[in-house]
């Protein structure tokens, strides 16, 4: 990247680190622009000076990876960051030279390909820009910040008992049946909303990384039985596995939730919000600050489910496919 542009990078991403501050202090402290895979975009202001810069990224994931479930095989992300508060323009500007890139390489308009970009859920100035050039939100990124007086680390016990014959305790290996079949339950009804593509090798790929989990101790995934009979699941990726997501809020101990499911018989009563009730007490008890999880935007269970867990949106993903349907 030439020198006169890594000044400006540098002094861009200070701005939009303290603006982003001004919007949702969940987000992270510093806004680093990375590395793309030409030098960056820039969107000129109307004073002349740079008002915002952008990186194209490419993934390629493979079939055997277990990624791929969770999107495209084949990911563009834009990576945006604008210093004003009305980004609209810029974004305009920005979003206009990586169609024109994305048209230029080859294989984007292939099936099984997306143009991506995240954006702040409270960046609201940005959202009809986005529109306009055909990008769709799929999913969110949710968060809950544990408050210090949140239960104390004696207070969480490994089993609840509730009325009913329910019982919530730590799911193990003797679980890996029941606990594949509750994480490609979620799967299934994620890929009804775009946010999941179910994949040949999906149950095998699934297997394979819930037994790597529940092999864990202490474990990380919680199971709601009723009458003895597996019903609902959560399972959280512990801090060091978490840590491809954790840059996208502000430093401390941060988790990502991977999988919340009831069973359809079973939704509307309770199970969710015991489960619930019982991770954030082993979180707490572990000294989480901070969760982080996705839904599907148009998921009609999970949105007010998750807010009246105490989760709210940090960050809109938004797609289009194939990627050089960019408008
Ligand atoms: C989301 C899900 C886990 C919720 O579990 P559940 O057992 O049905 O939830 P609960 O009955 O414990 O509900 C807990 C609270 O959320 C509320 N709630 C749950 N689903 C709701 C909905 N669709 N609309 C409004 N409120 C809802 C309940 O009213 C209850 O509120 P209350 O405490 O005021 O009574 C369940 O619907 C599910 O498995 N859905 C399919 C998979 C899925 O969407 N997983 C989440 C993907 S991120």
């Amino acid at each position: 990247m030439p020198w006169v542009v890594r000044d400006t990078v540098d002094e861009i991403n200070r701005a939009v680190g303290r603006r982003w501050q001004g919007i949702d202090r969940l987000l992270p402290l510093r806004a680093e622009l990375p590395e793309g895979c030409t030098a960056p975009f820039v969107a000129t202001g109307a004073n002349g000076r740079p008002a915002g810069l952008a990186a194209c990224r490419h993934e390629h994931v493979p079939p055997g990876a277990l990624n791929q479930i969770w999107g495209t095989a084949h990911r563009f992300s834009l990576i945006a960051r604008l210093r004003e508060a009305d980004t609209s323009a810029a974004l305009d500007d920005l979003l206009g030279q990586w169609r024109d890139h994305l048209a230029g390489l080859p294989g984007t308009g292939a099936d099984d390909t997306a143009a991506m970009i995240s954006w702040p859920a409270r960046d609201v100035s940005g959202v009809t820009t986005l529109l306009r050039h055909g990008l769709q939100p799929i999913t969110v990124i949710a968060v809950r910040h544990a408050r210090p007086e949140a239960t104390a680390p004696e207070a969480a016990s490994h089993v609840t008992t509730g009325g009913d014959g329910l019982v919530i305790r730590a799911a193990g290996l003797a679980d890996l049946d029941a606990v594949t079949e509750l994480e490609i339950g979620v799967i299934r009804y994620d890929a009804l909303f775009g946010a999941a593509i179910l994949r040949p090798a999906t149950e095998e790929l699934v297997r394979a990384e819930t037994r790597a989990a529940l092999a864990a101790r202490p474990a990380w995934a919680w199971l709601a039985e009723r009458d003895g009979e597996p019903v609902g699941l959560v399972h959280v990726q512990p801090p060091e596995q978490s840590r491809w997501i954790t840059g996208m809020t502000r430093s401390g101990v941060t988790v990502y939730l991977q999988t919340m499911f009831v069973r359809p018989a079973e939704r509307g009563g309770g199970v969710g919000a015991a489960l619930v009730r019982h991770l954030h007490a082993m979180l707490d008890a572990r000294g989480v600050d901070t969760t982080l999880l996705h839904y599907a935007q148009v998921n009609p269970l999970s949105a007010p489910f998750w807010s009246r867990m105490g989760y709210r949106p940090l960050w809109t993903g938004w797609e289009v496919r194939p990627a050089a349907s960019l408008r």
